[in-house]
């Protein structure tokens, strides 16, 4: 029996219309993409709605500073934006903006309904006030000493020195961020949504829609009664006026989430919000889940609308195990990542990175090289590079026919796409990845057994039989890859002379037919792309709202990966007891520097556990210019290598490097304190 098919409405936070689209925020969208994508090609109707956050005082100052309009800047990030995402292909049925007539209306309509309910009430609270600007101050616009602990410069709502909340009128020596003027305290009245009267209903919501960490944490706050939150305010503002009041506004994250529903509009697909078939979910960020798991759930309740089917919370991005940091130039924006490196390289790293959890994610710019480089690239399309090379030019591009051998191997690559499925489902990027790798291991254990690149010159048609079978596993695998490299996938699906795949699509087989034209699929990258990306971030730290990139081409034009680089002859083959004498063991760098006077050599002293310090002399200096970089990070070592005398000293042992100059090779990752003298198996 045919499956039903889903009825899906996605959505990923709106982003602010003043600033860039950076790595940070990619996370939430490339994923969300990479979900949508899956749901589509298992043949569900999936919308993919998203929208700028248009409205808020940080829109307006930064018009007034750049000298237009609101509406100005928010048509110039829209564009841009679109673009940024357009080029990391991640693709909406919709991208809107909130500052729309769908937005405006619905927001009216979700606040009158909850006006007519009797939960809006009004209470008149002092502000600060700079009578130069002639504003109350949003919290993010006044600086001044923190009230607990004397911290200076510190912003309104909190203290980044000792961690402390507070009121912005407690802080000491308070000034205005955009004059420096001192401001006064005012009184004003403000409207507050309470949300109380739906403690109930929100207490028994969360836990169903939300994953149990979130849930936890949220229902906290339902042990007293709940406070009401602020969704007025006063003008200057750019926003949408409160219905029956002069100059005042819906607080930004009033009409930001009603945003999404009115991109649906703007997309025709109205009806689908409140559709019980229709299931509703939303990717967002751990830092706004007070906005989409306690408000917005009231807010749509009082208003009779559907609530989200599950809110999919992800954590932080960090860089080098750190926050991202202008200063270092790990604050990368999207267009500086793409004038330097090839989108589908950061969309696979992210991927085998994401588990579906709110744990922050790392992303270690020498992992991401090396990952890149030796799965997606050594591992994954040397496949269909060595096998469709070889298919074209020695046995003119026609497929035959697969062995026994061949064909199980196809069948193990066609019985493992459930797996992956469910783990696309469930948001475990990074599984499926591990699946999709297991299956190229595989794809490539065959190939090189059977020696084609030997065979070809013997026996044509062996060889046919053995580039069958791999290139069908590589079609299986590019198949399943399709939802996080969409790019790729349709140059794979060229290479078979097809035009759209589904997932079902990964049961056929290809035999006995043409194969198109190669086209390289991905290019290795280097960490002098990498350097040259953190270079231009320090050079531009991504200040919100510089938004006026020219469009560059990527300068990574796809060049021929090079699977076995190293020609060097074999040494004799050993036999296993020989291999089991190899003690390795996982060492962490404590230090490591040039020696003088050699051009090859660097010293290492690795914390080896329980084995305490080794010194190692290692001639790889060719390959880190910048030996300090290596400091903290995990290497495996031969750890029973007789003491070797050198002219710089003695070395105890040996340290495994692999790879081209630039690509830490043998670098494992940033250590863990436990990981000294773990041994390797
Ligand atoms: O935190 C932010 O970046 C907000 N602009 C997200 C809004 S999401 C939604 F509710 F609109
Ligand atoms: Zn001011």
């Amino acid at each position: 029996m045919e499956e039903k098919k889903r009825k899906i409405v996605v959505t990923s936070a709106l982003p602010y219309a003043n600033g860039d689209i950076h790595i940070g925020h990619l996370v939430e969208y490339i994923q969300t993409d990479f979900w949508v994508r899956f749901q589509k090609m298992r043949g569900n109707e999936c919308v993919y709605v998203c929208a700028d956050d248009t409205h808020g005082t940080p829109i307006m100052i930064r018009a007034r500073k750049e000298g237009i309009t609101p509406e100005e800047l928010i048509a110039r990030s829209h564009a841009e934006h679109l673009k940024d995402f357009t080029d990391f292909q991640i693709k909406f049925d919709n991208y809107y903006t909130t500052n729309s007539p769908e937005n405006r209306l619905l927001s009216e309509e979700i606040y009158k309904a909850a006006e007519a309910k009797g939960y809006i009430t009004r209470k008149t609270t002092p502000q600060l006030y700079c009578e130069k600007c002639n504003m109350f101050l949003p919290d993010r616009f006044v600086k001044g000493v923190c009230p607990k602990c004397g911290a200076a410069d510190q912003y309104g709502d909190s203290c980044d020195k000792c961690g402390a909340t507070y009121g912005a009128e407690e802080l000491g020596s308070p000034k205005c961020t955009t004059c420096g003027q001192t401001p006064v305290v005012k009184d004003s009245e403000h409207l507050y949504y309470e949300l109380e009267p739906q403690h109930e209903y929100l207490e028994k919501w969360i836990p169903l829609h939300t994953t149990s960490d979130v849930s936890n944490k949220l229902l906290e706050w339902f042990k007293e009664p709940l406070r009401g939150w602020c969704i007025s305010r006063d003008a200057p503002y750019f926003g949408f006026e409160i219905p029956g009041f002069k100059d005042k506004y819906f607080y930004v994250w009033v009409d930001a989430p009603v945003g999404y529903i009115a991109s649906l509009k703007n997309a025709g697909k109205f009806e689908m919000w409140n559709d019980p078939e229709v299931e509703l979910y939303h990717f967002i960020g751990k830092d706004i889940i007070r906005f989409h798991c306690l408000f917005w759930p009231g807010m749509l309740n009082a208003a009779g609308f559907k609530g989200p089917t599950k809110v999919f919370v992800h954590g932080f991005l960090t860089v080098n195990g750190e926050k991202m940091s202008k200063s270092k130039g790990t604050f990368v924006s999207a267009r500086t990542y793409l004038d330097n490196l090839p989108p589908e390289a950061l969309r696979y790293y992210y991927a085998a990175k994401l588990g579906g959890t709110t744990d922050d994610m790392d992303l270690n710019l020498s992992d991401f090289v090396q990952r890149v480089n030796s799965d997606l690239v050594g591992k994954i399309t040397n496949i269909a590079s060595r096998g469709g090379q070889m298919l074209q030019k020695k046995l003119g591009g026609m497929l035959g026919t697969m062995d026994e051998e061949g064909k199980a191997l196809v069948e193990k690559c066609i019985a493992a796409g459930d797996v992956i499925a469910k783990h696309y489902e469930d948001r475990k990027f990074n599984q499926a990845i591990v699946e999709i790798c297991r299956l190229a291991d595989a794809a490539n254990e065959y190939f090189d057994k059977r020696e084609p690149w030997k065979s070809v010159k013997t026996d044509e048609e062996a060889t046919r039989t053995t580039l069958t079978a791999a290139l069908n596993a590589f079609r299986i695998i590019a198949i399943y890859l399709q939802p996080v490299l969409p790019e790729y996938a349709k140059k794979a699906m060229k290479l078979f002379g097809e035009s759209c795949w589904t997932w079902e699509s990964a049961s056929e087989t290809k035999e006995n037919s043409a194969l198109g034209e190669y086209e390289y699929l991905a290019s290795r990258i280097d960490l002098k792309q990498v350097d040259a990306m953190v270079e231009a971030a320090k050079a531009k730290p991504g200040e919100s709202g510089e938004v006026s990139h020219e469009s560059r081409a990527s300068k990574n034009k796809d060049k021929a990966p090079s699977p076995a680089k190293d020609a060097s002859p074999l040494k004799e083959e050993i036999a296993f007891p020989d291999f089991e004498k190899v003690d390795l063991r996982v060492g962490v760098v404590e230090s490591c520097e040039i020696v003088p006077k050699s051009s090859k050599l660097l010293k290492f002293v690795l914390d080896a556990g329980a084995l305490g310090k080794r010194t190692i002399f290692s001639g790889i200096r060719q390959a880190y210019p910048e030996p300090e970089k290596l400091v903290g990070k995990e290497v495996v070592f031969v750890a029973n290598l007789a003491p070797r005398k050198m002219s710089v000293g003695v070395s105890e042992g040996m340290i495994l490097f692999a790879g081209e100059p630039g690509v830490d090779g043998g670098v494992l990752s940033p250590s863990s304190p436990a990981s000294g003298g773990t041994s390797v198996t």
